[in-house]
């Protein structure tokens, strides 16, 4: 069987360095590993207009964001097919049926989507009253069925995403499964492939908080200048009880660290082991453990680490915004990848429902469907004769 990949991003916001070590560096990583069949990579502005339908400027101008992250981090439009979801129409038909495989029941127990109407305020309890009295919109508690659209209709087999994702997918296979059971086998149940590492599972916000947000304030976009990264490293949250250099610290929960866990390489140590060497004190460290058994004993200061970890991210994200800059100065070639990656997709989709139509026998105007349905009939008549 084919491997096939397809995952996306919904476009409200620049992408941070959490979507980078989450998911866009691994991307690259398995497009470049030649493993796959097939990859899609989707900007998901319908499903981000399911929480902002009064804002579809936002979406709109996040689009062309999103595809600038996606180029600059080393997705290869020779490789990976780029697309945006509300060009592919097809993908909204197949959410119409999903629809009809799916109780209300399931849709309020999708733990993601229950956490996000929390945050957003729709929820009839709490958060501002504003959110209240729109409640809920129908799209976006609904927004997991169009989800399973977006991945059987690629026949995914590999879906690279967070693991906030994970209901998404659950729901998604239990879709495939009552559709192949009640129509025939069309669609392919597919697999999460979460990140292997565990700081990128979910990189907390430069505050601490559990996630990197937008709305929180929290992120460092891969788009930030170097000085950028450079104040947000040094007002990052770290260990609340090393007040004193000479005082131990702690690594779990240190925000610096789980960033060097996610980016630090030991290469890292011959090039900017010399944030360690101050008048004071000075180390020679080879490793991260070297730097967090230091940190752990006492004696070194938040200062040196913060500095050494705004060497180890801003030496990764230089690339990134090289090749930004320089598409930044071709954006009709940025639209034209997607225009043309969009119509690919388009291609496949409809094969995918020309399938499910013909499983679920609502291919009325086939030919020999066609000359069928007019024989029944003729057959009824003339047997009720
Ligand atoms: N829900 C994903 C997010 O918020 C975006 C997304 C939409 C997606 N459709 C998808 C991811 C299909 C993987 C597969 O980031």
């Amino acid at each position: 069987m084919s491997k096939i990949i397809l995952t996306g991003d919904r476009p409200t916001g620049p992408l941070h360095i959490g979507h980078y070590v989450g998911s866009l560096r691994r991307r690259v990583e398995l497009q470049n590993s030649g493993e796959f069949d097939r990859i899609f990579v989707m900007i998901a502005d319908a499903q981000a207009l399911t929480d902002n339908a009064d804002n579809p400027e936002k979406v709109r101008q996040n689009i062309v964001q999103v595809a600038l992250d996606y180029l600059s981090c080393g997705l290869d439009p020779e490789k990976t097919t780029l697309f945006i979801q509300s060009q592919v129409s097809e993908l909204t038909e197949m959410t119409f049926f999903y629809m009809n495989l799916v109780t209300v029941q399931r849709l309020q127990r999708n733990p993601t989507v229950k956490q996000e109407i929390l945050v957003r305020g729709f929820n009839e309890s709490e958060g501002d009253e504003a959110a209240n009295k729109r409640g809920i919109p129908a799209g976006f508690f609904a927004y997991p069925v169009s989800q399973a659209a977006d991945i059987t209709a690629f026949k995914a087999t590999h879906v690279p995403v967070g693991e906030d994702q994970e209901p998404m997918l659950e729901q998604t296979r239990e879709i495939v499964r009552k559709f192949n059971a009640t129509y025939g086998p069309v669609l392919v149940e597919p697999e999460i492939m979460l990140p292997d590492n565990a700081a990128c599972l979910r990189l907390p916000g430069t505050d601490g908080k559990a996630k990197m947000s937008k709305s929180l304030g929290n992120c460092i976009y891969l788009s930030d200048s170097a000085e950028t990264v450079r104040t947000k490293v040094r007002g990052m949250f770290t260990d609340p009880n090393h007040l004193q250099v000479s005082d131990p610290g702690k690594v779990e929960g240190n925000t610096v660290f789980t960033y060097l866990d996610a980016f630090c390489k030991d290469e890292h140590f011959d090039r900017f082991g010399d944030c360690f060497h101050g008048k004071k004190v000075s180390f020679d460290f080879h490793s991260l453990d070297e730097v967090k058994a230091q940190y752990r004993a006492g004696g070194l200061g938040d200062v040196m680490v913060k500095n050494f970890l705004t060497e180890v991210l801003n030496d990764t994200l230089e690339p990134i915004r090289a090749r930004r800059a320089e598409l930044e100065r071709n954006i009709p070639y940025v639209f034209d990848v997607l225009r043309k990656g969009s119509e690919e997709a388009r291609k496949v989709a409809a094969q995918t429902i020309a399938e499910m139509k013909r499983a679920m026998r609502i291919n009325y105007f086939d030919k020999e469907v066609l000359e069928g349905l007019i024989a029944d009939f003729a057959a009824k008549q003339a047997s009720a004769e």
